[in-house]
């Protein structure tokens, strides 16, 4: 679209979420440089979010360079896939997931027969929930590091995931809103999305071990220090401290950045596929398209760190 020259205001496109033009698609933190490898073979598949390795058979012993080039091409692509990882077996998972991390269940997954695997099976009896943007287990007082995910069986079409930057996603906010979210916190909650099919005395019950909690709307990321818009749709309940229309309106505007196509990578995933995320300078959504095909993947999230 090209400019129009019009001097005033347009009553709509003014707004933050639908600007339309350039954006600001930083790869790495504010002084950082891009990492340099040895090992790793790296494709990227957006100039700022999710690059495709190849190089690294993931069922072989991780050595400490090659553990050390995962870990960096993580914290640079936030989100990186591997495919053909035919013989990646739980062992391998359990230990490729330990590069970054204690394994962290959602304690509303059914668990698979090994500890801390979760195995998500949609088909047409057990629809798939998670085609909402949001960030694993942000309920958490410290909310997971990051996910390893194992394609076990792919629809032939459909089922993809999609991977939206929220650094990009701040970075993005004009100034104003900038300084209006500084310094604010906002709650996160499991009730409203889990407990929504429980009963009062369930619920009162799970209330014991994991209350409502809360984390600054903006964090640090804590390895890069960079600034991350942390809100999400489904489990962030309210923004502390406003009253209750202004916060369901900033809300609004800010979960829905997520949205935002330049912020996104989109895998199409392939059996043997693997994808590890950095749940905290991401937000994730699976596409629930293939129904009633069956999609079957394995997940182990990885224990993180109070956020600041
Ligand atoms: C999830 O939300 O962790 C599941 C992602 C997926 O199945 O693609």
């Amino acid at each position: 679209m090209a400019g129009t020259g019009v001097a005033t205001p347009h009553p709509v496109l003014d707004k933050p979420l639908i600007r339309f033009g350039k954006r600001i698609l930083e790869r790495t933190a504010p002084g950082t440089a891009p990492g340099e490898y040895r090992i790793l073979g790296i494709h990227p598949l957006t100039p700022h979010i999710g690059a495709e390795i190849t190089g690294v058979d993931l069922s072989q012993p991780i050595g400490a360079d090659l553990a050390d080039e995962l870990r960096q091409a993580l914290l640079e692509w936030k989100v990186i896939f591997f495919r053909d990882q035919r013989d990646f077996g739980p062992e391998d998972h359990a230990a490729l997931a330990g590069l970054w991390g204690e394994p962290e269940a959602n304690p509303f997954f059914p668990t698979g027969d090994r500890a801390g695997v979760s195995r998500l099976a949609k088909d047409a009896m057990a629809v798939g929930t998670e085609n909402i943007w949001h960030s694993d287990h942000s309920f958490m007082a410290a909310p997971a590091l990051g996910s390893v995910l194992r394609a076990v069986e792919i629809p032939a079409s459909g089922g993809d995931t999609l991977w939206a930057d929220m650094g990009a996603a701040y970075d993005n906010l004009p100034d104003a809103m900038k300084q209006r979210i500084e310094g604010l916190t906002a709650e996160h909650d499991w009730v409203p999305t889990w407990g929504a099919t429980m009963a009062q005395d369930q619920i009162a019950a799970l209330r014991q071990t994991m209350p409502a909690v809360e984390h600054p709307v903006v964090v640090r990321h804590p390895v890069t220090g960079r600034r991350l818009l942390y809100v999400n749709e489904p489990f962030t309940t309210r923004i502390v401290g406003l009253d209750e229309e202004e916060g369901r309106e900033l809300l609004h505007e800010l979960v829905l950045q997520a949205r935002i196509p330049e912020y996104q990578v989109r895998f199409r995933w392939q059996p043997d596929s693997v994808a590890i995320w950095d749940n905290i300078a991401v937000q994730h959504y699976a596409i629930n398209d293939y129904y009633p095909q069956r999609r079957v993947m394995e997940r182990i999230a990885i224990a993180g760190v109070p956020l600041s």
